[in-house]
């Protein structure tokens, strides 16, 4: 599947990374207003494909996104040291719907990958100005907060983190909810889980996996000024979900009708992705604390899409 990627950032470009060297896609289009950034960027990926994959990755302008089955949207400015996520609406925003007609002039019907930040408000800005169903609008979400509290519980629990279907729901930001009572292995929940294997989940390892996980782009930023690995094999897992059809349960944003008691709010929950992109969704079994914090996550972002007209 030819897959185009609108905005050739560090985001971007590791996205595209991600996808050439795994061969999830069979073509990859960077789209960038910084042309020069787009065709080095190109360049130097495909210099990495000869020793995994046969993928073609080439640079072009939006009516190169032809044909393109999925469009990954990660133009826009990223978070600054100390910066929330949700500082970078105003200016992503005016990003996003400037370069959305653009791509739908040339690909009226893809899947749209959503990565800009705050990606859960940008994912209602696509639905609402797309008209696209949003079962075909995939805000990445809390794909990489779930992935960075599968790798820490894993590191305590001395197993793979691919062995830990441990989700974080919500907002991807600072209000995000780690969902502790999600039942693993069988009826086992995770912190009998942890417990049976000898690696118990005290109450100080749960509040540092927790402010860890919430707290991780914040570290990350500010040692290397910027988060890029983790969300571009975020978005290739995603996409080898649709191109390969797999029906894959992974947790990502987009526009959802009543979930913690509020109407038409873009957040994340465990979702089914195949080829027609969401097909169903998973509301956990929440403890009453983990509702109470779900209820909060989407008032705030329902708050957030309100005082854009969403
Ligand atoms: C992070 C950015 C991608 O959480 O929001 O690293």
């Amino acid at each position: 599947m030819k897959v185009g990627i609108v905005g050739a950032g560090m985001v971007g470009s590791s996205a595209g990374f991600a996808l050439a060297i795994a061969g999830y896609a069979s073509e990859i289009v960077f789209v960038e207003k910084n042309e020069a950034l787009a065709v080095a960027q190109a360049e130097d990926i495909s210099h990495a494909v000869p020793f995994m994959s046969a993928t073609r990755v080439r640079a072009g302008g939006y009516r190169d996104l032809k044909d393109a089955g999925i469009i990954v949207l990660s133009a826009g400015v990223s978070q600054r040291p100390g910066e929330t996520r949700i500082e970078l609406l105003e200016r992503n925003a005016v990003v996003i719907r400037s370069i959305l007609g653009e791509i739908l002039a040339v690909v009226p019907d893809p899947i749209l990958l959503v990565a800009s930040n705050p990606v859960d408000v940008i994912t209602h800005i696509a639905v609402s100005m797309s008209g696209l169903p949003p079962q075909r609008i995939i805000g990445s979400g809390t794909i990489l907060d779930t992935a960075r509290f599968r790798s820490l519980l894993a590191r305590h629990m001395e197993i793979s983190p691919q062995s830990i279907p441990a989700f974080v729901i919500g907002e991807h930001g600072d209000s995000e909810v780690l969902v502790w009572s999600g039942a693993v292995a069988g009826s086992a929940d995770l912190l009998s889980f942890a417990a049976q294997l000898g690696r118990p989940v005290t109450e100080d390892i749960r509040q540092a996996i927790d402010h860890d996980v919430r707290n991780a782009a914040y570290r990350i930023i500010e040692g290397k000024g910027a988060t890029y690995y983790g969300i571009g094999a975020g978005i290739a897992r995603i996409v080898k979900a649709i191109t390969r059809d797999e029906g894959a349960l992974l947790s990502v944003s987009t526009l959802t009708g009543h979930v913690a008691g509020i109407d038409n709010v873009t957040l994340s929950l465990p979702r089914v992705i195949g080829a027609r992109g969401i097909t169903a969704d998973l509301l956990p079994d929440l403890a009453g604390s983990e509702l109470e914090a779900l209820q909060r996550s989407a008032r705030l972002l329902k708050d957030l899409s309100n005082s854009l007209g969403l």
